[in-house]
Parts: structure tokens; sequence; C-alpha cells
């Protein structure tokens, strides 16, 4: 009789999720519970693997929550569904958005975060062209992926039997679903056989990555981290490169083999969802000491730092969930845009209730949990809510409260004759570096009657 060492099958609800916790998702442009984001068992990427997505964390900080290089992350999300011949239905600056918007959906101090990008159902021949690209945005929280004895130990590593494919036969630069086959394979193997991790070697034998980790090792002091070949090209790899350098240490990209590995004087792994994770043992042979070694341990202390933003010298890194940042890509503001009352409410509407895919906005300023309209159009009575914002701690409360205020502010509008209304005023050419911080006062400018009815003579 054959014999097996795998659980019993466990009959799935529908959707199956059970044991994630991803409270509200975006999911196509609009934030949903997590049972309404599902998809049809036909969908090309189930069957195929059509699917790019990434992996990213959000930390918690004295500003509250902020996520981790997220230009970055999204860069290669974009990059991947180009490899993957994807036109995807967003804007970078969308899906960016589409992040903050779920991590403040949910609440969450700090979290893992998942976009997904795949081929939906049309078809089930092997050409996905015909199927539509669809989007969604998961966060759940997750703590030390390989576990908490991993770091304070180090973790076990093997081998293994399955190989990275060559550069020719998978695109290892696309984090594109289908590619984790051979993760999954290695993995599985791994932990069955009593490791924490596997370590893949390229088709030449030369050392390439875990199945979600960047491998480093030092050997007589200098820090050696493994050349891209057939690797991804990590972004906590890339991180750590740079706060290895601020230390001071030289740090050189090498091939490696395998038995190079065995006499190194400590080895890590990075990843997102592994951090920096020391290496003690690989194919039985303990490395250094053992244990998991001082070099790996004080880059992960430096790493922790810079990701919940205790050191300043790393804040261009963070993307602060809560507050307003300046968009890597501004497009320019808007002519004749005074984010007056109206502005507001069509920022709210946008911003607060009709999603991040409710409409593509222009601000060159990110909005984040309030818009720059929205802060402008908040009478003195709401300073108090809005010092709570500029603190980063916005809530749905608050949310609300300034949505009132500003509506009050434009009813009373209304109410008002017409000559004491806000009036539209002349659009004026802004130069492109003029674009205010949405935080700062503006300048009081003169305040003139634009309207074309009260000022007849008003030549543009
Ligand atoms: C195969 C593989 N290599 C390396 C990494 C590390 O990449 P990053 O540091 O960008 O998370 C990951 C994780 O995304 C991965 O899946």
């Amino acid at each position: 009789m054959a014999t097996t060492t795998e659980k019993p099958i466990v009959k799935a609800s529908a959707g199956g999720d059970a044991g994630i916790n991803a409270g509200m998702i975006w999911f196509n442009g609009k934030i949903v519970p997590q049972e309404q984001a599902q998809v049809s068992v036909l969908t090309h990427a189930l069957h195929y693997g059509t699917s790019v997505f990434e992996g990213i964390r959000a930390y918690p900080t004295k500003r509250g929550p902020a996520v981790f290089r997220l230009q970055e992350h999204t860069q290669r999300l974009f990059d991947s569904a180009l490899i993957m011949r994807m036109p995807v239905p967003y804007s970078q600056d969308e899906i960016n958005q589409a992040i903050l918007e779920t991590v403040r959906a949910n609440g969450w101090g700090g979290c893992y975060i998942r976009p997904l990008i795949w081929r939906g159902g049309q078809t089930l021949g092997v050409n996905p062209m015909p199927c539509p690209v669809q989007a969604m945005v998961a966060t759940w929280e997750w703590g030390a992926y390989l576990g908490e004895d991993a770091i304070n130990k180090g973790a076990r590593l093997v081998t293994s039997a399955w190989v990275r494919l060559p550069a020719n036969a998978m695109p290892g630069k696309a984090k594109a679903g289908g590619n984790y086959v051979n993760s999954v394979l290695a993995r599985m193997d791994a932990v069955s056989a009593g490791f924490d991790e596997a370590l893949l070697l390229d088709a030449n034998g030369f050392v390439a990555e875990g199945t979600g980790e960047n491998i480093f090792f030092l050997k007589n002091g200098v820090l050696h981290v493994i050349e891209h070949s057939v690797n991804l090209e990590g972004i906590t790899r890339d991180s750590v490169i740079q706060i290895a350098k601020e230390m001071g240490l030289t740090v050189k990209e090498v091939m490696a083999t395998r038995d190079q590995l065995y006499s190194a004087e400590e080895i890590f792994m990075t990843g997102t969802a592994a951090e920096v994770t020391p290496v003690s043992e690989i194919d039985y042979r303990p490395i250094g000491s053992g244990e998991a070694g001082p070099v790996a341990l004080e880059l992960r202390q430096r790493y922790l730092k810079a990701v919940t933003g205790e050191d300043p010298h790393y804040e261009r890194w963070l993307t602060y969930v809560n507050r307003c940042q300046p968009s890597p890509h501004p497009s320019p503001r808007r002519r004749g845009s005074r984010g007056g009352a109206s502005a507001a409410q069509a920022n709210l509407d946008r911003s607060v209730g009709g999603g991040v895919g409710g409409g593509r906005r222009a601000a060159g300023w990110r909005v984040c949990a309030l818009s720059v309209a929205q802060l402008r159009a908040v009478s003195g009575a709401d300073r108090a809510a809005l010092q709570r914002v500029r603190r980063g701690r916005p809530d749905r409360e608050q949310e609300r409260h300034l949505q009132a205020a500003a509506h009050r502010r434009r009813h009373l509008g209304r109410q008002l004759p017409h000559r004491h209304r806000r009036l539209p005023l002349r659009p004026r050419p802004q130069p492109h570096h003029s674009r205010r911080h949405p935080l700062r006062r503006a300048p009081a400018r003169p305040r003139r009657l634009a309207h074309p009815v009260l000022a007849p003579h008003w030549s543009s």
C-alpha cells in the first residue's frame, strides 16, 4: 500500500481562504469584504499561472503605518506585467492609492500587502490574450515568515533537488504566479524533511536563492551577495546592501557554489516576508558558530529601524499611510484649481466614497487620508481634527467629521447672498515647481472678484 505523509484533504468552504483574515480587499477598483472578493473557477490564472504579484510590508511607526518602498514594489509589479504581456487597467499611482486605501480600510498598524494582477475568465485556451486583466490588493497581519526560532537561532537550510529554471525557460525577473511552482516544490520537500527553507541552485550548480529570499554570506569580513542571474531582484536585498555599505562593510556581488557557502563565517537571507533571517546550517553543516551571526543580527536590527521609521536616514523609503506624501510622478497641478469647497466635495466623493478606482486623479500630491482640498475646506472649529490628521492618526470618525464640515461650508455658501459666495478665480498659469506642500498654508493672495458677471472688465 502506498504510504503518504500528506494530511487528509479538508474540504474547503466557498472561497476556501478561512486561514487568512484579510478583512477588506480592494477588488477591481472597489473595497469589498473578503468573502465578496471571489473569482470564477474558469479563471485563466487558476489553470495556467498567468498572474503577477508583489509582496510588500507596512510597518507601524510613530506616525502610523508606513509602507516600505512602495514605489519600487509597484514598479516591479508593472515590470512583471510587462514581461507577461498583461495590460494593467490601472496606473501605478492608482495601484499605490489602492494599497494605501486597503491598509487604511482595515486599520492595520502593520501588515503584509499582496497586490495581484491576473488573467480572468474568457477562454481556457493557453493563449491568455483574450482574457480580461483583473487586479486586487489584499492585506493581513503576518509575523516572522520562517518563525521566531529561525531569527533567534538561525534557519536550517537544505539544498533542493529542484533547480531554478534558466532565464530562457522562465522569466525569473517577473514575480509571476507560474514561476512559483518551482519554489513551491522545493519548499514542500525542505519542510517535509524538517528544514526551515530550501536553497535553490541554478542549472549550472551556482547558488541562486531561497524559495522566496535572496542570499548573502560573510567571508573574510567581506559581505558577499549572490549576483543576479536567474534570481528575483530583491528590494530587501537592495535595501540591505545600502545599509551594509553605510555601516562601513565592503559588499561584493558574486557567483558562488554551495560548498563556498559551507565555509562562510555567516549566512543570511533577505526578503519582504523573511526580512533579514540568519542561517545557522546548510545541508547538515553548521555555518560559522552554528548560530545566528552577529553581522546578520546587526543588519537585521538596522533594517528594522529603517522600516519602522526609527532611522531618519531611511525616511525616503517610507510612504505613510495616513499622511499626504509627494507622488513620485506628480503631474502638474490643475490650472485654476483653488481647492475650494466644491473641489473638496469632489475629492471627498472620490477618496472617501467612491474608492480609488472611482476616478483617475491628476493631483501632483498623492491624496491619502484627506485631500488637500478637504484640508483647506476645514473651518477653524475643525483645527483639532486637522491637527490629529497632521500627526498621522486620522480615523473614520475624523473623516466623517471633516466630510460634514466641508458639506456644511458648501451648504452655507448656498444660503449666502450671491455676492458673498466663493467664486472661482481666474485660472493662473502655475510654474511646475510651484506646487505647494498640502500641509503648509497657502500664501495670502489678494481677494479679487473674478466672476465674469461681477467683474466684467477682468481681462485674462
Ligand atoms: C524568489 C524570490 N526571491 C527573492 C525574493 C526577495 O525579494 P524582496 O526582497 O523584494 O521581497 C522573493 C520575495 O519576493 C522571492 O519570491
